[in-house]
């Protein structure tokens, strides 16, 4: 099955990433967001991202408008009747998600496919909710959508083999690279990266450096982009600590318990870049 049209759910950092990269790749999307105010900040989101892609010369002004006319936005799921692929990329909140798909089950065609780029909830158990979990599967892009190169596909214990191959192939032409992973809490990345940020975390909470200087370390000692703590509060405060009580939950091994400042964090609305402050302040 080739995919030419299709639906986001959310217009969040990485619904809008997700629905930039596939416009720049020629197909058609429609974004949906309940919020208005969401929309509109991806739009904004989008034509920063892309102008700034002109501005490096790696997208010129046709490229420019062509991507932004690809890109239709609208408030209610019904808009997505006709896409041949769905990704899903709301709220990482189980209930929220299950009551999107079932919505989107009753709307699409037999033929769509169904994705979800949930961070750490089990595409088995999304699966469940819909007619044909064969044609659904897990979608994990990386943020920022537009610069990072993997898309993680992962497969539910009921996902076809056709469904996984159609995705892969819309991967490459997204220019990203896929992995196929088995459904497991955290999946591959997160299951490395998130206690790796967590530790640093644990580091900060017991005083062993400045989180400054726990992120240069990590920086200048081992080449990483970023440091850990301004990763996590790129990531979301809130979505690493969903991610950590996944990987707790589903392992029961002690090594993946979050630490008290994570949710603590989380309880005083300090989520990172979202909301202005996190371990760094965005103000
Ligand atoms: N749109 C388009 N281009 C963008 C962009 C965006 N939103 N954000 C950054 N860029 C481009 C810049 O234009 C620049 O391009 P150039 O190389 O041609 O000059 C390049 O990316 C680097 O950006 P900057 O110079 O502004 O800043 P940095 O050098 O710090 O790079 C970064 C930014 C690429 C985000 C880098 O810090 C990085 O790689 N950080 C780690 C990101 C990471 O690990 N992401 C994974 C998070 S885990 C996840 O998403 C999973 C989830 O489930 C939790």
């Amino acid at each position: 099955m080739v995919i030419n049209t299709i639906g986001v759910v959310g217009a969040g950092t990485m619904g809008s990433g997700i629905a930039q990269v596939a416009a720049q790749s020629g197909l058609q999307v429609t974004m949906v967001d309940v919020a208005p105010a969401a929309l509109e900040r991806a739009h904004k989101s989008i034509v920063s991202s892309l102008d700034r892609l002109v501005a490096k010369d790696k997208l010129d002004a046709a490229g420019r408008a062509q991507a932004l006319a690809r890109i239709a936005t609208a408030n209610e799921l019904a808009a997505l009747r006709s896409a041949d692929l769905v990704i899903e990329a709301a709220t990482e909140n189980l209930d929220i998600k299950l009551k999107i798909l079932r919505e989107l089950d009753a709307l699409l065609t037999p033929e769509a496919l169904i994705a979800s780029n949930t961070s750490s909830l089990s595409i088995t158990v999304l699966a469940a909710v819909i007619q044909r979990p064969e044609r659904f599967i897990g979608m994990h892009f990386f943020n920022p959508v537009p610069v990072m190169g993997l898309i993680e596909l992962i497969r539910g214990l009921q996902t076809a083999d056709a469904t996984h191959a159609a995705v892969e192939a819309l991967a490459r032409r997204l220019g990203k690279t896929p992995i196929s992973v088995r459904n497991a809490p955290g999946f591959v990345v997160n299951r490395i990266l998130c206690p790796m940020i967590n530790e640093a975390v644990f580091a900060l909470q017991e005083g062993l450096a400045s989180a400054e200087d726990i992120d240069a370390g990590m920086r200048l000692g081992a080449n990483h982009p970023i440091g850990p703590l301004a990763l996590a509060d790129m990531i979301g405060i809130d979505v690493l600590l969903a991610v950590m009580d996944v990987l707790y939950e589903g392992f029961r091994d002690p090594k993946y318990r979050p630490p008290t400042l994570l949710r603590e964090m989380v309880a005083a609305g300090l989520l990172g870049r979202k909301s202005g402050r996190g371990f760094f302040s965005y103000r």
